[in-house]
């Protein structure tokens, strides 16, 4: 049989911090790198994943897989799930490809399972809904690999459409498209301190979430407007308090920002950016020193219109809104100042925003 492959985006979340999960909204885009994997079916029951980026070879059989606690826990969860859901995958053998940083907070995590997951479609003739691979690979996270996540990034990684933002509500799961300002581009800046949400940090803040919205008789904090919380605020304990501000704030921000990039409204949008990182800062307290140093360096940046930290936080990359043209000159000033405030190297990408999943 002749190889195929299939390439799944990394992401980039724009508004809409910690919301997936909440039930809110988020604004995210699929970027120019992802993953890719090319293989063929195979006579047998043997899965063979080769990954020259990862140094090794992930071994499984498909009658027997059960997680390792190493990167061949995203795609061999995915088949799990996919075999769970009663698809009739067999042995099949790939190798992996990616030009995605790992912990940087674009979701390199997502962009392996969905290429696996597009790869399964093709291989084995399946007809699946992309909904329903978005949510398969967040199952696979979710249960295979341990990660509590939402549905951001798979959907994102899924439904990228070149040019547009994602505007995803994570209580109906529809997910729409935003026309991109032609004239504006984003500039991922990864601050060199690795994120891992596998951790417990991230669990946690979704344990606070949960738990301010049962003190609020909400069903989730999407439920809850900000005047209600400020209404509350006695009611709940501070720290309750600052993170349901965060995703209250964020679900607001989310629905201005598209309306912003609607009537092409760039400098408005980057404001909300950088409220979004001072929240993320001051109420979910999920960034770092790194993470603020690199945002307060934008905000003095000329050509920076907004930056805050993208995805789950606690390490990782920050995503910046610059008009096309200015990133040549950007990403100089901005590397040099960092290195003078931290005394570590940040990588600075500029991204185009690409295609969700497909076979190439
Ligand atoms: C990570 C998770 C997502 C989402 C973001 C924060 O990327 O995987 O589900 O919760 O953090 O918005």
């Amino acid at each position: 049989m002749k190889a195929v492959a299939a390439h799944a985006p990394g992401r980039v979340e724009l508004l809409g911090n910690h919301t997936d999960y909440n039930e809110g909204y988020v604004l995210s885009a699929a970027i120019d790198r992802g993953v890719t994997l090319e293989g063929r079916r195979t006579e047998d029951d043997r899965i063979t994943l080769n990954s020259s980026a990862m140094g090794m070879a992930a071994v499984a059989n498909i009658k027997d897989l059960r997680p390792e606690k190493t990167w061949g826990d995203y795609p061999l969860g995915v088949v799990k799930c996919f075999l769970d859901e009663g698809f009739p995958v067999g042995g099949f053998e790939a190798e992996i490809t990616s030009d995605l940083p790992v912990g940087a907070g674009l979701s390199s995590s997502a962009a392996i399972e969905v290429a696996t997951a597009t790869l399964l479609v093709k291989l084995f003739e399946l007809e699946v809904d992309p909904l329903r691979i978005a949510r398969l690979c967040r199952r696979a996270e979710n249960e295979f690999v341990g990660m509590n996540c939402g549905l951001l990034d798979q959907a994102s990684s899924v439904f990228g459409k070149e040019h547009h933002a994602i505007f995803l509500d994570c209580r109906s799961e529809t997910v729409k498209t935003v026309a991109f300002p032609n004239d504006l581009a984003l500039l991922v800046t990864h601050s060199g301190v690795k994120h891992a949400l596998v951790g417990g940090e991230y669990n946690e803040r979704r344990e606070q979430c949960f738990e301010a919205a049962k003190r609020l008789g909400a069903r989730t904090l999407r439920d809850v407007s900000l005047e209600q919380l400020l209404a509350a605020r006695n009611d709940l304990p501070p720290l309750l308090y600052k993170r349901a501000l965060h995703i209250v704030g964020e679900n607001d921000r989310v629905l201005q920002g598209v309306e912003f990039l609607k009537n092409n409204e760039a400098e408005r949008f980057g404001k909300l950016m950088f409220e979004s990182h001072e929240s993320s800062r001051f109420n979910f307290e999920n960034s770092t020193p790194e993470l603020d140093a690199l945002v307060v360096l934008a905000s003095k940046e000329d050509g920076i219109l907004g930056s805050r930290l993208t995805g789950g936080g606690f390490g990782g990359a920050t995503v910046s809104l610059i008009r096309h043209g200015a990133a040549a000159s950007i990403k100089e000033s901005l590397s040099l100042k960092y290195k003078e405030l931290t005394g570590n190297d940040c990588e600075i990408y500029v991204c185009d925003i690409a295609q969700g999943a497909r076979i190439l």
